[in-house]
């Protein structure tokens, strides 16, 4: 039998309809706020994530999906989906469209990452972007954008975390001091950030071994050595948020594991998920645009991990999806497989979900099987129904049954 391949996964019904559905409230919450959808393409010359994602990054060293196309051409199958907003922008001439340009983003991305749970190979996000603004008020929006969709999803437990990193200015000063104060540890450090030391070295502030982070505790935060401009910048946007009632927390050791981010970088983490779970992360890179060979456009947004999404999606958001039921349509007789057409095109249309019993089966069967796909109603079309202009409506969660009137077997479904 062929399998699947290692780290991707196949999205069965019903949970297919959870994925719908998240994405319908993606579009209308970000759609709400004026974000249009973009589409980009799923592979890219590798030099982009290269150039943007950056040299020494988890994602560029170690996980990428780098092929050579029949020309030699190195290709990568995306591993997130800011370089491509940015080269998209850059190649269509986005800076002579009205600015800022709102954008947002769903679908695969890919990542040779270590399997576990909530950490798949292929994996989809749901991201926005905003272009063209560099004030605190751009990432207010954002995130504002971000809580209303989380929120809408009903959920209340999630913790959106904060960070200051400074422009990139900032950060020879900053590595330096992290470099004096770890210096007398640097032996104690694991074998990642010991390599992470001269590649990469914000990245020793994320760490997840427990002894790295014990030391990296005794550190200086990165906020306190940014310019006053980018302090002011992140203070207005907690300020912005505040004056929302929208909480965030600071987290003076988030980094994020993309090298364009400079001054505000945030993730949304579950407490279901467990440690170190981020559902979303994001954050301002104002050179990003630039670095591609574009023009001096700022930008900021996120992305969220939608599989992770999905996993601890509220309860009361998955019987909403997950509790609609179908009717089922039964033609008892030849003639009546148009009018059981008929009428599921008119309950289709009407928002409710039908099937027409396809195989003929008998009545007996035809019961049976609507309660195996959980119908909460059947409707029977036999000659005498026919014959009368009618249907015979039974419930089948009560047993009841009653004889209406054709055009009149919608409104009772509906309920009205
Ligand atoms: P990121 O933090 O690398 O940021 O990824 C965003 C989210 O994608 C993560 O928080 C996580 O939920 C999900 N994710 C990442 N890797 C995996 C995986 N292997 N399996 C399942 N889920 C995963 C970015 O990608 C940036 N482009 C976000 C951004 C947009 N920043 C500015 N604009």
């Amino acid at each position: 039998m062929i399998q699947k391949v290692r780290g991707t996964r196949d999205i069965l019904p019903p949970e297919s309809r959870l994925w719908a559905a998240v994405e319908a409230e993606a579009r209308r919450v970000f759609g709400g706020f004026s974000y249009e959808k973009i589409r980009l393409p799923v592979m890219e010359p590798t030099e982009l994530f290269v150039r943007g994602v950056g040299e020494g990054t988890d994602i560029v060293t170690k996980e990428m999906y780098t092929f050579s196309d029949r020309k030699g051409r190195s290709l990568t199958l995306r591993p997130e989906g800011t370089a491509g907003v940015a080269r998209a922008f850059i190649e269509n001439g986005f800076a002579q469209r009205p600015q800022p340009q709102r954008l947002y983003y769903i679908g695969p991305m890919f990542r040779y990452e270590k399997m576990q749970r909530g950490r798949y190979r292929q994996f989809a996000q749901i991201g926005i972007e905003l272009l063209g603004a560099a004030t605190p008020e751009a990432d207010v929006e954002v995130m504002t954008a971000l809580h209303l969709f989380l929120a809408a999803l009903g959920f209340d437990d999630l913790e959106i975390l904060l960070n200051n990193l400074g422009d990139p200015e900032d950060r020879p000063r900053f590595i330096a001091g992290l470099k004096r104060e770890l210096e007398p540890h640097r032996h104690a450090l694991c074998v990642d950030c010991r390599r992470r030391w001269d590649e990469n070295p914000l990245r020793i502030l994320d760490c997840k071994v427990p002894t790295c982070g014990e030391l990296v505790a005794a550190t200086t935060p990165i906020a306190e050595v940014v310019s006053p401009e980018a302090r002011a910048h992140v203070e207005a946007v907690e300020q912005g948020l505040a004056a929302l009632g929208i909480p965030v927390e600071r987290a003076p050791r988030l980094v994020r594991g993309l090298d364009y981010y400079l001054r505000t970088v945030f993730e949304v983490v579950s407490p279901q998920l467990g440690e170190g779970a981020v559902i979303c992360g994001g954050g301002r890179y104002d050179r990003l645009i630039f670095d591609l060979g574009g023009p001096q456009v700022p930008g900021i947004g996120f992305a969220i991990g939608e599989d992770r999404l999905i996993e601890v999606l509220p309860q009361s958001f998955k019987d909403k999806v997950l509790g609609v039921r179908p009717v089922v349509i039964l033609p008892l007789a030849g003639e009546a497989v148009s009018v059981a057409f008929a009428l599921a095109r008119d309950l289709a249309a009407s928002g409710l979900q039908a099937q027409v019993e396809v195989t003929g089966r008998s009545l007996r069967a035809a019961l049976k099987w609507a309660g195996k796909v959980n119908a909460r109603a059947a409707v029977l079309l036999g000659p005498d129904e026919l014959a009368a202009g009618e249907a015979t409506v039974r419930d089948l969660d009560r047993g009841e049954q009653e004889r209406v009137p054709l055009a009149e077997v919608v409104g009772r479904l509906s309920g009205n």
